[in-house]
């Protein structure tokens, strides 16, 4: 992507906390991310990694007694992440849309999925002129916008189909349903929580490629959330790997992907199976840390294979992972690894 364009969402610093009888639990630890228009960065990690509360943060959803405990979310430069209920609502949906993993949770089993459709036109106030009275040719108008909408995210007969109940859909009609909901308003960023992850994979295959297709018409930027390394590699421009809380590698998708400099997102691509190839799949042994009792040093250096005791001492920051990656800042390659010790060059982040 274009990196002379002006950031579109950034995040700065981020850090997200949850009280909890063990202590506070940072899920989100000094985040810096930055959203191009147009552009589709893909936040990888095994669950637990923190990835759901980045996103819930951005919309400022993080349950209480949560809280975003530091940073910044920019949108368009502005600082939106302290917004009170009311402008954030306006946020959401209009400017910046989250479709989650489980649609039915989302969708209302009790109303007709095309109303709920035209209820998130509505309630972003995209049709012409104050919702009510509502008189008959408005009703129609938003109908037929509608309409347009399910026929754009590939629901068959939609006119039909106006008048279903989300449970008269499968899970993959389902899901699309949810992204119409969330495209309504013609949102600048598409937030995606693993929203495939319930669906068989031609489904799966069949959404990425509404995304895609969204992504290339009306240049809406996506932050796809995921555990698949390979579902990444394939659909997002860059990608970010989070352990712990924490980015610990991040960079454009090949060089992240054909030049791991972290042993997680290296461990990662272990575990991608591949069709025709006869390889066992290596799990990573162990598991993801409890947040609430990190090692001191590196989070990963638990289950790591190259860890050396220094690895338990002071704090790694983002190192440049590559030639360029100075020169690049944000957009170039970075990893949080000891062994980047050939590049010891100015850190991006404190
Ligand atoms: N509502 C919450 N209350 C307490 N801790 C939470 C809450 N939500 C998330 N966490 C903590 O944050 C960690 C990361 O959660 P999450 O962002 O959902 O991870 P991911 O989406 O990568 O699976 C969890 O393992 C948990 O420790
Ligand atoms: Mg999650």
């Amino acid at each position: 992507m274009n990196d002379t364009h002006a950031p579109l969402l950034e995040l700065r610093n981020l850090t997200t906390m949850f009280p909890t009888r063990r202590g506070e639990v940072r899920a989100v630890e000094a985040v810096n991310l930055t959203l191009r228009k147009g552009q589709i960065l893909g936040l990888v990690g095994e669950s637990g990694c923190g990835k759901s509360t980045v996103l819930l943060s951005i919309l400022g959803l993080i349950a209480k007694p949560g809280r975003v405990d530091k940073g910044q979310v920019l949108l368009e430069g502005r600082d939106i992440t302290h917004l009170s209920g009311g402008e954030m609502r306006r946020i959401r949906g209009r400017e910046i849309a989250m479709i989650f993993q489980d649609p039915l949770s989302t969708l209302n089993p009790a109303f007709h999925v095309g109303e709920q459709i035209r209820e998130s036109l509505r309630l972003h106030h995209m049709m012409l002129g104050p919702p009510w009275p509502l008189d008959r040719a408005k009703k129609a108008r938003e109908k037929k916008r509608v309409i347009e909408v399910m026929q754009e995210v590939g629901i068959p007969a939609p006119e039909a189909r106006y008048k279903a109940y989300p449970h008269q859909f499968s899970g993959g009609m389902q899901q699309r349903a949810l992204i119409a909901i969330g495209l309504a308003c013609q949102p600048k960023v598409l937030l995606a929580d693993e929203p495939t992850t319930a669906l068989d994979v031609t489904i799966q295959a069949q959404i990425v490629a509404l995304m895609r297709r969204i992504n290339q018409e009306h240049h809406t930027a996506i932050i796809l959330v995921t555990h698949d390394l390979g579902l990444a590699a394939e659909f997002c421009d860059h990608i970010a790997v989070m352990y712990a809380g924490r980015i610990v590698e991040i960079g454009p998708t090949d060089q992240v992907i054909e030049e791991p400099r972290h042993p997680y997102t290296a461990g990662l691509l272990r575990c991608i199976p591949h069709v025709g190839e006869r390889r066992a799949i290596e799990p990573i042994p162990g598991n993801v840390p409890d947040l609430a009792d990190l090692p001191p040093g590196c989070a990963f250096s638990l289950r790591c294979d190259s860890a050396r005791p220094v690895c338990n001492e002071g704090f790694f920051r983002l190192q440049p992972a590559s030639a360029d990656a100075v020169k690049r800042g944000e957009g170039g390659h970075w990893a949080r690894c000891l062994r980047l010790t050939d590049y010891q060059m100015p850190a991006l982040e404190d």
